[in-house]
């Protein structure tokens, strides 16, 4: 019995060393932004897809509502809605603008090519996808992928409003011309809108280029890295070295 007491009081002192010791090599954000509980919400329900990761009994019920919802003509030619995913507790909150082909059959959001720069330009940061939460404007997909109309905006917001209101972020990063222009009630384009910090709601929101549009436009990165700098400033994240990823 003494010595597995013993045992137990090593055990713990290591940890704590090992704790402090990466404390003090800089590593603060791995321990102070707690990975997610548990990653994705799909819209489609544990029924349809076989999983069950309800993140909050709020947002699994959103979710399921957001899986019926039959507010505009999206509801007639989606495959299934894209409801977002990532953690429930997440400081950082990621919106773009609709799903895409992949998105739509997959069921979550970014994770065609646009997403796999998001996931870059997130781990440039020091941020993994599963510490922040994704969604967008539309819940699901336009066909052929065009720009959202406004009436479908207009039926599909109040679903985002009460995302965010579940969630509380600390911070809201927009994607692009339309999550901005809706989010911050503005026609606006997004080159004025980025480069400044705005509110919603009392939560700091900082816009940028879309990560599709920056496969179009590289030239544009260097402006989107400027915006992620912001977002480590403003979440107090340790970023190992100010360079571009590119
Ligand atoms: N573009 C978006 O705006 N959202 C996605 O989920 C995928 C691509």
């Amino acid at each position: 019995m003494l010595n597995e007491k013993a045992e137990f009081l090593r055990s713990v002192r290591s940890v704590r060393r090992h704790v402090q010791e990466r404390l003090e090599q800089g590593e603060a954000t791995a321990f102070f932004y707690q990975p997610p509980l548990r990653t994705g919400v799909s819209a489609a329900g544990p029924e349809q897809t076989g999983e069950h990761q309800t993140q909050t009994p709020e947002l699994a019920t959103l979710a399921k509502r957001v899986a019926n919802c039959r507010k505009c003509g999206l509801s007639q030619t989606r495959g299934q809605a894209v409801f977002g995913e990532g953690s429930a507790q997440a400081r950082l909150i990621l919106v773009g603008e609709a799903p895409g082909a992949e998105e739509d059959r997959q069921g979550r959001p970014f994770v065609g090519a646009a997403g796999k720069l998001l996931t870059r330009m997130l781990e440039a940061i020091s941020l993994q996808r599963e510490q922040v939460y994704i969604c967008n404007i539309l819940k699901c997909r336009p066909p052929g992928n065009r720009n959202p109309l406004p009436e479908e905006i207009v039926a599909c917001e109040p679903h985002l409003r009460e995302q965010l209101k579940l969630l509380k972020p600390d911070l809201i990063c927009t994607l692009g011309t339309f999550a901005s222009q809706t989010l911050l009630n503005t026609h606006e384009t997004i080159g004025r809108l980025r480069g400044r910090t705005h509110d919603y709601q009392g939560i700091p929101v900082i816009p940028t280029f879309h990560p599709a549009a920056l496969l179009y436009h590289p030239g544009n990165k260097q402006y989107a890295w400027e915006d992620m700098q912001r977002i480590a400033g403003l979440l107090k994240l340790k970023i190992p070295s100010k360079k571009n990823p590119g």
